[in-house]
């Protein structure tokens, strides 16, 4: 039965679109559903790897942090993403820590059953290649931001990488706490808090209920 419905999840992940039947059994023989609730590490940074994830429902953080503590956040996945593949490819420790940041589910996949379908499908590690070329342009992005704006444009990067067009207007659905803005741009939270006071100020953006914000058309001219 866990098989069966363990295929129909895999099935319906894009990254698995174009394995065979057989193919998919032999996945779903090493694979299992797992749920987490908010704020549970799924892998750790520097530990060995067994297995990588496909993110089937809620969102996580991947973030790096130093001997003293400080962290910084990389990336926020979201459902139907993957990760946990990359020391999976080199056989190296883990890159990063992926936290869950409200309750998900995922699908665990064993390292050895993913090494077996890269190698049996060249459809499927063209999209694991795309997924990784996704990432490098992100991180290239990202390295721009940070060499070439100043905390304004960092913030107001952050803002509109995080909304979507809803009715005609850029809104940032999701509560962003400040405290994570502040550790994918590496500043202090209180920075963060003043520069967005700032924001507010001057019309960039408005603060709706529930912690979403409507944000200005001309808040891009902090990135362009
Ligand atoms: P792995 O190194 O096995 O474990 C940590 C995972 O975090 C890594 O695989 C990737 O899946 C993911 N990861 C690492 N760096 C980034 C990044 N810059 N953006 C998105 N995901 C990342």
């Amino acid at each position: 039965m866990a098989h069966e419905e363990n295929k129909a999840f895999l099935r319906r992940v894009p990254l698995f679109s174009s394995l065979s039947e057989s193919q998919l059994d032999q996945l779903a023989a090493g694979s299992a559903r797992r749920s987490y609730p908010k704020g549970r590490t799924i892998v750790s940074e520097g530990e060995p790897s067994q297995s990588m994830y496909i993110l089937l429902a809620g969102r996580a953080k991947v973030q790096r942090s130093d001997s003293e503590g400080k962290e910084v956040i990389l990336a926020v996945l979201g459902s139907g993403e993957f990760f946990g593949e990359m020391s999976l490819v080199d056989d190296a420790p883990r890159s990063a820590s992926v936290i869950t940041l409200e309750p998900c589910e995922f699908m665990a996949v064993g390292k050895d059953a993913f090494k077996a379908m890269l190698v049996q499908s060249p459809e499927m590690c063209m999209s694991v290649m795309r997924g990784l070329v996704r990432r490098l342009r992100e991180a290239d992005k990202k390295i721009e931001t940070l060499a070439l704006l100043d905390v304004y444009g960092r913030v107001a990067r952050v803002l509109l990488d995080f909304s979507e067009q809803v009715n005609g207007e850029r809104v940032v659905k999701n509560k962003l706490p400040r405290q994570e803005i502040a550790k994918m741009i590496g500043a202090s939270r209180e920075m963060v808090s003043r520069v967005m006071k700032g924001l507010e100020v001057e019309g960039y953006i408005v603060p709706m209920p529930e912690g979403r914000l409507v944000l200005r058309e001309k808040l891009s001219a902090y990135i362009s």
